[in-house]
C-alpha cells in the first residue's frame, strides 16, 4: 500500500503504558482502523473492546514480526524509546512491514544526547553550550575550569533520571561521580554532555516528520518532578496538559530556529527521520546573560516518539483522524495532512504509587466510577487479573479531562481523578496551574 489508506487497516500499537493507551484508544475512533493490537498493553487495552492485547514484549522483535505477519497487520506504531534505539523499525521493515517510527541511526537523536547537541550546533538549532567527555578525569578538569560547566548528563538513555542541573562545580564534579565511578547509568553513561545552565520555561513541541515535511502537533507542557511546586526527583511525568501559551508567544521564533532548520537539514540530506520528533524546549536566557536578555527558544533534547504523559493530554483534543497523519510519515505525504484541535484545553494527571519513584505498586485492586464525558482514564501501570483491574507500575492511571479554558479542564481532571483510586495512591496538585495563573493574568 503507498499514498493515502484506501481500505480499513489492521493495526499494531508496541508498548505497554499510557502513551500506547492514549494511541489505541485514538486510532481505534479512526473510520480507516479494523482491529487495533497492543503490544503488550496493559489493563485499560485490555479492557477496551476495540483493543486486543498481544502477550509480546516490546523487546521480542521475533515475535513481533512473526505475529504482525502472521495476522497480515498493515500498521505498526512504535510507542517507547528502547526499542526504537535497538533498531526495531530496520528489523519490521526488512521483513516488510510498514512502520511509524524512525531507524535507530535517526533515533540516535534520543539515544545519544551527544549526537543530538552535535547534530543541532551543526544546523543552526539554538541549544546550551556543551562539552564533550568519555572519562572522569578530563570531565571534572573541564567542570572546575570553566564557570558556565553546570549541566552534566549521561548520553544514553536513562528513563529521563541522568540530568543533573547543579549550582556549583562540586556538585557538577559529584554527579560526573555518580556516572562514571558509581556508573549508576551503565554503557548510559560511558560518555557525559556538560552544558551550561539555562532559565526559563519549557514546553514539549511534538513534531511529525516524513522525511522531507514537519508538521508540529499543538504543545503541550509535562512536569517531571514527583512532588508539588516542582520538587523531588524526576519521573516519567507526573502530568500534562495543552495548548501552552508560552508557544503562541514564542510560535515565530520557533518556527525560525527549530522547524525551518530541521526542513532544511531534510533536504540537505543531514537528516534521514520518519517519525515523532519531539523537542524538549526552553523558553528563556543562559545563567550569564543579563534578566532583560531577549528570550531564546533553545532546544534542550530531542526524543524520537511521541511523549509520555504529552500524549495522553493531547489525544482527547485532537479533532483529526491520527491514522492519516502517522501513516502519511511513512508514506513522505505530511505535505497533504492537516492537524485540527479542539478548542478545549485539556489537563492531564497522573495517578502514581505513593513511593514513585522509587518503587512501584503490585497487585493492589483498582476502583473506578463514572468519570463523565469531559474526562478520559488512560491507564499505564495496570494489569488485568481475571475481572479484577490490579495495579502493576509506578505510574498507574492518567486522567485527561477537557474543559474550555485550562482552568476549567483542570477542574475537571482533578474531579475526575477522585473517581480512581487504589491503596496507596498519590497525585500531584498541582498540574498545570501555573498555566493557569499566566492566562488569569492576561
Ligand atoms: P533533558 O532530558 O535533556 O530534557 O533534561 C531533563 C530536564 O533537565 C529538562 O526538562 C530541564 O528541566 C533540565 N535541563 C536540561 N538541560 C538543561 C540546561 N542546559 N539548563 C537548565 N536545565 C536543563
Ligand atoms: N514526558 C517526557 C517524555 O516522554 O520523555
Amino acid at each position: 500500500m503507498v499514498g493515502a489508506i484506501e481500505s480499513k487497516i489492521d493495526i499494531m500499537v508496541i508498548g505497554g503504558g499510557g502513551r500506547e493507551h492514549a494511541l489505541c484508544w485514538k486510532l481505534a475512533q479512526s473510520p480507516l482502523s479494523k482491529t487495533i493490537y497492543c503490544a503488550p498493553g496493559n489493563g485499560g487495552t485490555a479492557l477496551d473492546e476495540r483493543i486486543t492485547n498481544v502477550n509480546l514484549q516490546v523487546s521480542d522483535f521475533d515475535g513481533i514480526a512473526e505475529f504482525a505477519l502472521k495476522n497480515s497487520v498493515d500498521f505498526i506504531v512504535i510507542g517507547p524509546d528502547n526499542p526504537l534505539a535497538d533498531g526495531i523499525v530496520d528489523f519490521l521493515e526488512a521483513k516488510g512491514l510498514k512502520v511509524f517510527g524512525p531507524t535507530k541511526e535517526a533515533a540516535k537523536l534520543e539515544w545519544s544526547k551527544a549526537h543530538s547537541k552535535t547534530f543541532m550546533q551543526q544546523n543552526d538549532i539554538p541549544t546550551a553550550r556543551f562539552e564533550v567527555s568519555h572519562d572522569f578525569e578530563s570531565a571534572e578538569k573541564f567542570v572546575r575550569s570553566n564557570v558556565w560547566a553546570r549541566v552534566i548528563k549521561a548520553d544514553g538513555l536513562a528513563l529521563g533520571k541522568g540530568v543533573f542541573v547543579c549550582d556549583s562545580a562540586d556538585e557538577a564534579v559529584d554527579a560526573l561521580g555518580i556516572i562514571f565511578k558509581d556508573g549508576k547509568f551503565g554503557d548510559a553513561g560511558n560518555t557525559v554532555v556538560i552544558e551550561e545552565k539555562l532559565i526559563g520555561d519549557e514546553l514539549s513541541l511534538l513534531i511529525l516528520v516524513d522525511g522531507k515535511n514537519v508538521l508540529p502537533l499543538s504543545a503541550c507542557q509535562d512536569h517531571k518532578r514527583r512532588y508539588d511546586g516542582d520538587k523531588g526527583p524526576n519521573t516519567g511525568g507526573m502530568g500534562a496538559y495543552s495548548p501552552v501559551r508560552l508557544y503562541d508567544t514564542h510560535k515565530d521564533a520557533i518556527k525560525k530556529h527549530l522547524l525551518d532548520p530541521i526542513e532544511k537539514s531534510l533536504a540537505d540530506g543531514k537528516l534521514s527521520f520518519k517519525g515523532m520528533l519531539f523537542a524538549g524546549i526552553l523558553v528563556g536566557r543562559t545563567e550569564s546573560e543579563e534578566p532583560t536578555t531577549q528570550l531564546t527558544p533553545y532546544v534542550l533534547e530531542f526524543n524520537a516518539r511521541f511523549g509520555d504523559p504529552e500524549t495522553q493530554a493531547l489525544m482527547p483534543r485532537l479533532k483529526s483522524d491520527l491514522l492519516p497523519l502517522l501513516w502519511a510519515c511513512t508514506t513522505g505525504t505530511l505535505a497533504a495532512e492537516k492537524v485540527e484541535w479542539q478548542n478545549d484545553a485539556s489537563v492531564c494527571v497522573v495517578a502514581s504509587a505513593e513511593n514513585y519513584p522509587e518503587t512501584s505498586s503490585k497487585g493492589k485492586a483498582i476502583t473506578v466510577e463514572d468519570l463523565g464525558d469531559r474526562a478520559f482514564l488512560f491507564h499505564a501501570g495496570t494489569q488485568l487479573d481475571g475481572d479484577v483491574l490490579k495495579t502493576n507500575g509506578g505510574r498507574v492511571l492518567c486522567v485527561t479531562a477537557l474543559g474550555e479554558t485550562i482552568e476549567k479542564a483542570r477542574e475537571n481532571a482533578y474531579k475526575a481523578i477522585k473517581k480512581v483510586s487504589f491503596d496507596d495512591m498519590a497525585c500531584r496538585s498541582d498540574i498545570a496551574l501555573r498555566e493557569v495563573g499566566r492566562c488569569l493574568s492576561t
